[in-house]
């Protein structure tokens, strides 16, 4: 499907489309959120979304507003989507879930994207992750073509040998200090919300009133969010959900992977990580 694509921009899956990301033309205005996922990939549509139009939640779905970028959408050509794209008012915002080779956050030698990446850790995105995966429709899996995991054991593995948040962490490491990157921990977002909006804000410039910001904050809290789940879960491109009713927004707790993992796991967890990343970064993430 990809065969005349540089192969760095992966492989065609159900959640990702190598075409969108090999001809997306972006823009110095842009921002994309890249996230591993479970590490508060919505939580930051939502940030960037609430700031970007001032309060706003006439939306039915985030993803409306701040699109899946790589995503494929069945019935629709990705030349149409990147056509949908380029219709969108400035600041375009952006979800992705891409490592770093395959974000197309470069126009060659015109523009640079700017980029906001939340990181959390790895130990409580594989236990958010189990319950994501439990709480979609059975047609939702079938859709991406993961199957429901037997035990909790099962999935382990699979989160494991998958690899996703080792890639992604891994990959933007070494780019922290990049000019056009601002990385966020989801902990310290849970644990102080406003300074990390306000490092958003002087990151990107843009103008927010005094008189908005305590409503921002109401729509980027955890009970108001959760309070409109169907707003934040995934849907089909006909518009039904995902998921099944009032899952998606589920605990946002940090430390959650207690009630799940074994030391054994745990173990495991921290032991890839190590080997994975170098010490800096394990500090930075709190996993030194
Ligand atoms: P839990 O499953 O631990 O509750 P993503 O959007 O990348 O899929 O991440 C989903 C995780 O972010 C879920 O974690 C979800 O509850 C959490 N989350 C979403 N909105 C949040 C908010 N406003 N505050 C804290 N956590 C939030």
């Amino acid at each position: 499907m990809q065969s005349d694509l540089d192969p760095k921009w992966g492989e065609w899956s159900p959640l990702h489309d190598p075409n969108i990301l090999a001809h997306f033309q972006a823009r110095t205005t842009d921002v994309l959120i890249t996230t591993a996922p479970k590490a508060g990939t919505t939580w930051m549509q939502q940030i960037l979304y609430q700031l970007k139009s001032g309060g706003d939640t006439s939306f039915r779905s985030i993803d409306d507003v701040v699109p899946w970028l790589e995503l494929p959408r069945r019935g629709i050509h990705w030349q149409v989507l990147l056509a949908r794209y380029e219709q969108l008012d400035n600041p375009r915002v952006f979800k992705t879930h891409c490592t770093y080779r395959q974000t197309p956050q470069q126009t060659p030698g015109v523009e640079h994207a700017n980029i906001i990446l939340s990181s959390r850790d790895p130990r409580d995105c594989c236990v958010s992750f189990y319950h994501h995966v439990m709480s979609m429709t059975d047609k939702a899996l079938q859709h991406v073509g993961i199957p429901r995991p037997q035990n909790f054991d099962e999935y382990f593995e699979q989160w494991m040998s998958f690899g996703a948040w080792f890639r992604n962490v891994r990959g933007w490491w070494p780019h922290i200090g990049d000019r056009n990157v601002l990385w966020l921990r989801y902990e310290d977002m849970v644990n102080d919300l406003a300074s990390c909006i306000e490092r958003i804000l002087q990151f990107l410039g843009w103008p927010v009133t005094d008189k908005v910001r305590p409503v921002i904050l109401e729509h980027c809290s955890f009970a108001w969010m959760q309070q409109h789940d169907e707003k934040f879960a995934t849907r089909f491109e006909n518009g039904e959900l995902m998921f099944k009713p009032k899952r998606f927004i589920r605990k946002g707790q940090v430390g959650d992977h207690k009630t799940r993992l074994s030391p054994e796991q745990e173990q495991m967890i921290l032991e890839k990580a190590k080997k994975d990343l170098p010490q800096d970064c394990l500090d930075f993430l709190g996993l030194g």
